[in-house]
């Protein structure tokens, strides 16, 4: 078992929301959550409301809501403006047709747009589907056909990448930044998005829905097939505001940073539900990761919960002390971690160079929300995830679904159901139905242990998905566009362990007759691959093989692929072709 375990971080903070653990644990009710929300007393019930417009109802209207930050813009806005603007948004929406349950994407950079247009699609009870903006055109393609949406959000830039002639269902696109004329001479459906948002009322904007009503569509990747639309619904705003208030520890005067885009789940529940249902100042920053500029930006805007992840803190790490010295970090009162393990000597780094504990947290695109935490109010045990909400039974199972004891590997599992749990993969019953193959829980396809002491320890992926800097990759995607080059005639694709981004790609490809195993040629596969789908799918490292290994049905060994390159015992090839 891990050597770290005995290693103990206390709680420094002994006033937090959540109090001890374990008397929250017991007293804890969801229908005590519930009554924070004002569909509790009204029912009327939107998560943009709550998130919103209650807070100007309730008299903090004039409360900074949005700080946007990039290289261009800098902007702020309180909670009535945003209440404003999205509401037109919702107005356009309803002009154009969009009613309940329809899906409606947004594919853009972080912007004050994009916050805009998430929350105007919810109020007028639409499905939002947030693209992430480094896509190509096939991986835009497959979301939105698979979607059924009808309507997008972007700019002019990625408009380009959108295959309209293909999606025969998209009725109306939104151009942020393109003014009317630009807008009329890309086409009929094509509509500029700020003249629109200016040419409607602001009133009578929400939809009324009910709490198993449709909120969000995520797309994320298993180890087959093309990517499965993740669908939650309103009800998960229990569970945002719930983790929000006891995970982030936030607090009325906090200044908080998510730095995830919204084309990951991190990036809506946590950069928009959690902070925004709790009222709480949110910053965004655009533009691409850069030490000086995180730093600037938390000394500038006095940031006081940071919400980050891995490979960030590695790469942060990788800067140095004293990139981190020459700014005023003193403001931070809380910085949490998602997305992948944490490394111990990364909790050691944060606690010696930020003074703070790093507090790891576990959970996925399907859950929702958190499920494993290191609260505020805990001891941190360097390398794990932590412990349970309150609410929420977390297990290790066997296969047959047995319950095992301390400190054996196996199955992490969560009791079935929790507030924020997925209700469906689109179109994908089946899919759906593998994660709760043992009853009465969902199957996360991690594997870990729990300690005697109650403490979850992550070790790996039952499947092949990869997890680099924290992106979740299906392999079979990858692979299928490889194969598209004409060069490849077949190709397997493993995670290679990487001290900074946790994994990366890895292509193993067989080429066909006559194409010749140059530098040259592994540069324009990756390139392919880039261009096809996203900067994030393309391998960073190709190998070429005359052959890949295979079992009788024509599958591809990916586990066999990883013993090659980690130099191990590749198992039982009782299966293998030849
Ligand atoms: C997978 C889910 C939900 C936020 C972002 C990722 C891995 C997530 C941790 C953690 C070790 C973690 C798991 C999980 N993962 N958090 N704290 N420690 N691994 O969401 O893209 O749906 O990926 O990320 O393998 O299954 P996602």
């Amino acid at each position: 078992m891990n050597s770290m375990q005995g290693e103990l971080i206390p709680a420094t903070q002994a006033n937090t929301n959540l109090g001890d653990y374990e008397t929250a644990r017991q007293s804890f009710q969801w229908d005590e959550v519930e009554q924070q929300f004002s569909w509790h007393r009204t029912g009327f019930i939107n998560l943009a409301y709550e998130a919103i417009d209650r807070h100007v109802e309730e008299g903090r209207g004039d409360k900074t809501a949005l700080i946007y930050s990039d290289a261009e813009r800098e902007e702020s806005y309180t909670f009535a403006e945003l209440q404003s603007w999205s509401a037109r948004f919702a107005n356009v929406l309803r002009k154009h047709g969009i009613t309940k349950g329809d899906r409606v994407f947004v594919f853009m950079p972080r912007s004050p747009e994009l916050y805009i247009s998430i929350l105007g699609a919810i109020k007028a009870g639409a499905v939002v589907g947030p693209l992430f903006e480094a896509f190509m055109e096939t991986a835009v393609k497959d979301r939105l056909e698979d979607s059924g949406a009808s309507v997008l959000v972007t700019t002019p830039a990625l408009l380009k990448r959108v295959k309209r002639e293909e999606l025969p269902e998209l009725r109306a696109i939104f151009v942020v930044g393109a003014t009317p004329e630009q807008a009329e001479a890309e086409g009929a459906g094509i509509y500029p998005f700020e003249q629109e948002v200016v040419s409607v009322s602001a009133d009578n904007a929400i939809e009324w829905v009910e709490l198993e009503d449709g909120l969000i569509l995520h797309y994320t990747s298993g180890s087959t097939g093309k990517p499965k639309g993740v669908y939650h619904v309103h009800n998960a705003m229990i569970q945002h505001y719930f983790t929000g208030k006891m995970v982030l520890d936030l607090k009325e005067d906090d200044i908080y940073w998510c730095t995830a885009d919204p084309g990951w789940v991190t990036g809506t529940s946590y950069g928009i539900f959690a902070p925004w249902l709790n009222g709480v100042c949110n910053l965004v920053l655009g533009g691409r990761f850069d030490p000086g500029a995180w730093y600037s930006a938390i000394e500038k805007y006095k940031v006081t919960v940071w919400y980050s992840a891995p490979t960030a803190f590695r790469m942060l790490m990788g800067a140095g002390e004293e990139a981190a010295g020459k700014y005023d970090l003193s403001s931070l009162r809380h910085v949490l971690s998602v997305g992948e393990p944490l490394n111990p000597e990364v909790v050691r780094w944060g606690l010696a160079v930020y003074k703070r504990r790093i507090h790891d947290t576990w959970w996925m695109t399907e859950t929702g929300g958190q499920l494993i935490c290191n609260y505020p109010s805990m001891a941190i045990k360097p390398g794990s995830m932590g412990k349970p909400l309150p609410g929420i039974e977390a297990a290790i199972l066997d296969d047959q679904g047995n319950v095992l004891p301390p400190n054996r590997m196996g199955n992490l599992a969560i009791r079935t159901p929790w507030p924020s749990m997925m209700r469906t993969i689109w179109n994908n019953e089946s899919k759906y139905a593998e994660y709760f193959r043992i009853p009465g829980w969902y199957v996360s396809g991690d594997s870990a242990y729990q300690d005697e002491d109650g403490y979850f320890w992550f070790q790996g992926r039952i499947d092949d998905v990869i997890n680099s800097s924290g992106e979740r990759i299906g392999p079979f995607e990858v692979e299928s566009k490889l194969v598209e080059h004409p060069a490849v005639a077949e190709a397997g694709v493993i995670g290679k362990p990487d001290a900074v981004r946790g994994e990366i790609i890895k292509a193993f490809v067989a080429l066909r007759d006559g194409y010749e195993p140059t530098e040259e040629l592994k540069a324009e596969i990756a390139r392919f691959v880039k261009e096809g789908l996203s900067a994030h799918a393309a391998p960073r490292e190709i190998e070429f093989k005359d052959k890949l290994p295979k079992t009788r049905s024509g599958k591809i060994m990916r586990r066999v692929l990883k013993a090659w390159e980690l130099h191990l015992p590749a198992g039982d090839l009782s299966t293998i072709e030849d």
